[in-house]
Formats: structure tokens, sequence, C-alpha cells
């Protein structure tokens, strides 16, 4: 057993030339701060060896340890420390190894045009570091694919819809200029030109505002004035709108009873949404087919499907028909009706706004698409 006042004593010389290289130590780390992390680990190992060697020195002296023993104990101290420093170095060097490899792997990037992990172990911490600018340059990957593949797709809608554009206003054009010059004067031609151009300047306006939904949609700055909307009065809204289209193709249109409770949604928008669905099945069914729109409420919400006789869509179509400027094949598309592709990306957008979902599918004599409208309804 060792005396209390002993005791004391020891904690006393044992403790304090610690403190001092502790304090000493610190100093210097903070000195070296931002420096190789090398060298803050050779000073915690110097530090450990002053405040051991300073300890051992100042009990040997106070006890009265006879120089003898201080020295055997000096030299095994010496030894340590010696074995203690080298390790200290061997692992600074590591760590400064690691560090550079994880920053040659980064300064790859503009080289490789990829991040590649280095091929060392690395210690954890940089091994997570490590992982992230693997998840991170993925990410980007991605979203510059995504932003290359927009930006295609943008420059493709202005191809087509400045030829769109272009079409209905060279016709319009050169019938004004054969009014004008008195080309044509039989009144029969005269007032199909005057129909024509009607209809030329219709499309176009038409083009126009879909143009100007569909930018809106993409900026996402379509409001939705929401209210409660009966599902009978969307099916009835939108098969008032085309009767006169489907009368003259000879399709036969059917509205099958809307049951279920009303939904929160944009009417107009909505009401767009479904015009375009209903526009598009009349166009692509044959004269005696039928295309029947329906809606009903199902566990989650509220179901509108349009359904038609267009023989079905090609599957490999089926993924692509929302796609902004989509047109399908141009021989199963009739000439005169093409549009500009953006009817489906602007139904998408607008269900889309209202938290909702549009699909298509091959369905009986034709396709059937469906929207998927939520009850709860998007925030204001
Ligand atoms: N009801 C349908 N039946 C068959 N094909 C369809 C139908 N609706 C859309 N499609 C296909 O999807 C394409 C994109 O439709 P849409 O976005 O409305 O553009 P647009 O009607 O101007 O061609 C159409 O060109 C057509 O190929
Ligand atoms: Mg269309």
């Amino acid at each position: 057993m060792i005396p209390l006042m002993d005791l004391l004593l020891i904690l006393a010389w044992g403790t304090l030339p610690a403190l001092a290289a502790g304090a000493l130590g610190l100093g210097v780390l903070r000195l070296l701060a931002g420096r190789s992390f090398g060298a803050m680990l050779a000073v915690v190992a110097v530090v450990t060896v002053l405040a051991t060697v300073g300890g051992v020195v100042a009990i040997a002296v106070a006890m009265f340890i006879s120089p003898h023993d201080r020295t055997v104990v000096l030299i095994v101290l010496a030894c340590a420390a010696v074995v203690g420093l080298a390790v200290a170095v061997w692992l600074g060097r590591e760590a400064t190894t690691a560090g550079r490899a994880l920053l040659g792997a980064v300064r790859e990037v503009p080289r490789l045009g990829t991040y590649r992990a280095p091929e060392e172990t690395l210690p954890a911490e940089l091994a997570a570091v490590s992982e992230e600018l693997t998840k991170v340059h993925a990410m980007l990957a991605e979203a510059r694919t995504r932003e290359r593949a927009l930006e295609s797709s943008r420059r493709e809608l202005v191809a087509w819809v400045s030829h769109d554009l272009r079409t209905p206003l060279a016709g319009i054009r050169a019938m004004t200029e054969a009014l004008q010059d008195g080309v044509v004067s039989d009144a029969e031609t005269v007032a199909r030109y005057h129909r024509q151009i009607g209809r030329d300047a219709d499309r176009l306006a038409g083009l126009v505002d879909d143009l100007f939904e569909l930018a809106r949609i993409q900026a996402g700055a379509l409001r939705l004035t929401l209210r409660q909307v009966g599902l009978g009065d969307l099916v009835a809204g939108a098969v008032a709108g085309v009767e006169a289209l489907a009368a003259a193709k000879g399709v036969r249109l059917r509205a099958a009873a809307a049951t279920g409770p009303p939904v929160r949604a944009d009417a107009e928008e909505i009401g767009r949404a479904l015009h375009n669905l209903v526009v598009n099945a009349i166009r692509h069914t044959p004269g005696d087919g039928v295309v029947e729109v329906a809606a009903y409420a199902d566990g989650r919400g509220a179901r509108l499907s349009v359904a038609d006789s267009c023989g079905g869509i090609p599957e490999a179509d089926l993924p692509r028909v929302f796609e902004v400027a989509f047109r399908g094949e141009a021989s199963r598309t009739p000439a005169p009706d093409r549009g500009a592709g953006l009817g489906l990306a602007i139904a998408r957008g607008i269900v889309e706004a209202h938290h909702g979902h549009i699909g298509v599918t091959n369905a009986g004599p034709g396709c059937r698409f469906d929207i998927h409208l939520p009850v709860a309804a998007p925030g204001p």
C-alpha cells in the first residue's frame, strides 16, 4: 500500500509536467491548424513523450530514486518514445498518402469526366467522403443527362412548331393573295377560301394557346382554382364540346353515367385535359367506332377515363405518347388532323399539377386513357 501523502505527491508530480506538455502541445497544434495531418500526429506523439518523461523525471527527483534506477527508467522510456514517434510518423504518412490519393482522384475528374474512387484503402472518414463524392457525381451526371435531353427536345419542339406555324400561315397568305389578285372569283371557291382561312387561323390560335399553356406548365406557373366539381359535370362538359367533331366523323360518342362524390379540382384545366383526350380519341377512331367517356370514384379518389376504338397504340409508343412533341408514326395520324404533339403533354402537366396521375393502356378495340385524381386535393 502506498501511503496517502505519497500518492498525492505522485499525482502532483505526474500531473504538472503532463499539463505543461499538454498546454504546449495545444499551442503548437493551434499554430499548425490547417497543416498536414502527419505533422499534427507528430506533435501528439511528442507531447505524450514529453509528458511521460517530465513526470518520471519529476517523480524521480522528488522521491529520491537512486540515479541508477532513474537511468534505467529513462532508457526504457527513450526506447518507448523512439518506437512511439516512429509509429506516429508512419501513421501520419499513411494518412497523408490517403489524403493525396483522394485529392488525386478528384483532380482526375475533369480529365476522365467521371469520379473514380482511389484504389488505396482509405481511413473510414476519407472513405465516407469518397463515397459521397461518388454519389454526388452520379447525381450531377444524371442531372446533366436530363438537361441535355430537355434541351434537345426543346430544340426539336421549336423546329416542329415553327414548321406547324408556317404551314397554315403560308396557306393563309396564298389564299388572300389569290383573293386580292382576283385569281379566284367564282362565289363557291371564294367561300371555300374564306372558310379555309378561318380554319387555318383557328389552328394557329390553338397552337399558340397550347404553347402558352405548356410554357406555363413547364415553368410551374399553372395557377389552379380549386372548387368542388361534380364528376358528371366534367364528363358532360368534355362530351358537349366535341359532339360536332364526332358527328362529322360518324364516331359514336358515349358518356357513361358518372358516379361518386365531387372532386376538388380546377374544372377548366381538368376540362381542358379531358378535351385533349377526347379529341385524340375521336381523331384516331375510324367512322362508326365508339368513344366512351366515363367517371367514377374508386377507393383513393376519382377516375376519369376515355376509351376509343383506335386499334391500339404500338407497345413501343405507349410510354412516349405523353412526351412533348411526340406524334407517333406519321402514317398513323391522319395528315390534315396532325397536331403539334402537345395535347397529351399538356394533359399530363395539368393532371400532375393536381397531384394526380395519367396513364394509357391498350384495351378492347382501342386504347384507354385514365386520369386519377386523389381525394386529398393539393394545397392552394
Ligand atoms: N386516342 C389515341 N389513339 C391512338 N393514338 C393516340 C391517341 N391519343 C394520342 N395518340 C398518339 O399520341 C400522339 C400524341 O398525342 P398528342 O399529344 O395529343 O399530340 P397530337 O394530337 O397533336 O398528335 C399522337 O400523335 C398519336 O400518335
Ligand atoms: Mg392531340
